[in-house]
């Protein structure tokens, strides 16, 4: 029985050298010291044992089992310390190789003038609102003091879904939203697409999209409208630009007037970009027709305002040199990465 635990002990230390993964060291535990065990079946046969040899033989059992259970102790150490190195080795970033090219994606030129332009008014107060693409008449035209016959209707060839819905033309049809929903002060700014029946060249598309600004309130005055203006001016195009106001027509507003900058190419002695004018014309503003405050119920001996439209393709053009409407709508990378 000695030799043969001794001879146990052998063949389990050999056994273990040959182990190479923490499964196999569980098999190698069970083969030798698990209940259906080499050492269990061993010990089975003590019984037979005389008496006075019993003690040492159970000595060098326990002597057995504890020099195999530190090997498998051992040999479990190693096993795992291979296990955490090969996994570090695994993760290990070669910072020598080519990184992966990174295309942050970026909005379209015409978005970003759009967002420009709204974090502008925003910066003086104007909430963001917005309204439907497809309009009656009545929004479109007829509170914005356009009746049928008015010759302003001529300036909009529009494009009729029905007798009397159409494809907005203006963003101004938001203001007449704006004061039918809410009480003054007011102070919106509606950024949207319009639709006008314009054969497409440079500077005309059938799609465009503008920015309506609308500030009523009781003692609003025409310096308010050109302080709002002329800081968004110098905002959008540097503190440096030169702007004027110059005297206009619009149906919804009285007086209207239309807001040029100084051309910055020639500065002011004209050239071929201002069509040798000197100056650029940005927008159109005035003060709230009284007609269009009346068709919303507002009390007009006590509330007055400012509103103001501009083209978000005009101001991208103008901030940017761009002389062809199209190159907007193409999606042509070669073009779009320079903004
Ligand atoms: N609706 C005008 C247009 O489409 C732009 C405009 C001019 C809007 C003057 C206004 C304004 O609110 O006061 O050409």
């Amino acid at each position: 029985m000695q030799d043969q635990l001794n001879q146990l002990r052998e063949e389990a230390l050999s056994a273990l050298i040959g182990v190479s993964s923490l499964e196999l060291l569980d098999e190698v535990r069970r083969q030798y010291l698990g209940k259906k065990g080499a050492l269990t079946a061993l010990l089975r046969g003590m019984g037979q044992v005389p008496a006075e040899e019993r003690p040492a033989l159970g000595k060098l059992a326990n002597e057995t089992r504890e020099a195999v259970e530190a090997a498998l102790e051992s040999r479990k150490d190693a096993l795992s310390a291979t296990a955490v190195a090969a996994g570090l080795a695994a993760e290990a970033i070669d910072v020598t190789m080519p990184g992966k090219a990174q295309l942050p994606g970026r909005g379209h030129p015409l978005v970003q003038t759009e967002r420009r332009i709204c974090e502008i008014f925003a910066g003086m107060g104007f909430e963001v609102v917005e309204g439907p693409e497809v309009e009656t008449e009545w929004y479109n035209f007829v509170a914005l003091n356009i009746p049928e016959a008015h010759p302003a209707r001529d300036d909009h060839e529009s494009f009729y879904v029905t007798d009397d819905v159409l494809l907005r033309t203006e963003t101004s049809a938001v203001q007449i939203r704006t004061m039918e929903k809410r009480e003054p002060p007011i102070r919106v700014i509606a950024p949207g697409r319009v639709y006008r029946r314009d054969a497409v060249d440079r500077t005309h598309s059938h799609t465009f999209h503008q920015v309506e600004g609308l500030l009523v309130d009781e003692g609003v005055r025409f310096g308010d409208l050109k302080g709002v203006l002329t800081i968004f001016a110098q905002r959008m195009f540097g503190d440096d630009v030169v702007s004027r106001f110059r005297p206009h027509y619009f149906p919804f507003t009285e007086p209207s007037a239309e807001v040029d900058i100084q051309c910055a190419t020639c500065r002011g002695s004209g050239c071929a970009v201002c069509g040798q004018s000197g100056w650029l014309e940005v927008l159109g503003a005035g003060m709230v027709h009284p007609q269009v405050l009346a068709n919303v119920g507002y009390d007009t001996s006590r509330f007055n305002g400012f509103a103001f439209g501009m083209g978000i393709e005009r101001l991208a053009m103008l901030k940017y040199g761009i002389d062809d409407i199209r190159l907007f709508y193409e999606n042509d990378m070669r073009f779009l990465d320079q903004f």
